[in-house]
């Protein structure tokens, strides 16, 4: 199986934001475990960050038109982008939400998640083992 792991703004930063949120580790050390995880699951993924909204359409566009189920983080678009969801609403593959934090333990703005509707499912809260997971759910549901 071919996947996609889309990850959203800021993310690239993690070695700069709130490490106790976050977690302490950087960006290139979340792709390299998610790359291991996705391994050991016999998952090729191919992992792309922006903090761009419209490269992230364009990227959902391709998943689409290549099948390619897809994990996405959609980091703050989560709670606003409605552009992303309706992107996200026409891959027809699998699709998980992830987030390395809890959102609905956090701030109110972060409580609602404009994405969660359109996905298979949503893990959130266990860092980088939310990634795993999703690897994980991914290969049960595949569609
Ligand atoms: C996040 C949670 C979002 O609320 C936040 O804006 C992020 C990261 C997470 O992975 O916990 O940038 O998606």
């Amino acid at each position: 199986m071919k996947a996609l792991v889309i990850n959203g703004p800021n993310l690239s930063r993690l070695d700069l934001r709130e490490k106790n949120i976050y977690g302490n580790f950087t960006y290139e050390e979340l792709s390299s475990e998610i790359q291991k995880a996705a391994k050991e699951l016999s998952i090729e993924v191919e992992i792309r960050q922006s903090d761009d909204e419209a490269t992230i359409i364009g990227w959902l566009h391709e998943a689409s038109d290549k099948k390619l189920p897809v994990i996405i983080n959609p980091a703050a678009f989560t709670h606003y982008s409605y552009a992303i969801r309706d992107a996200l609403a026409m891959v027809p593959t699998s699709k998980i939400e992830v987030h390395l934090s809890n959102p609905l333990a956090r701030e109110e703005f972060r409580h609602t998640s404009v994405a969660s509707g359109v996905v298979d499912g949503t893990i959130a809260g266990f860092g980088i083992d939310s990634y795993r997971l999703a690897l994980r759910a991914l290969v049960g549901i595949s569609k």
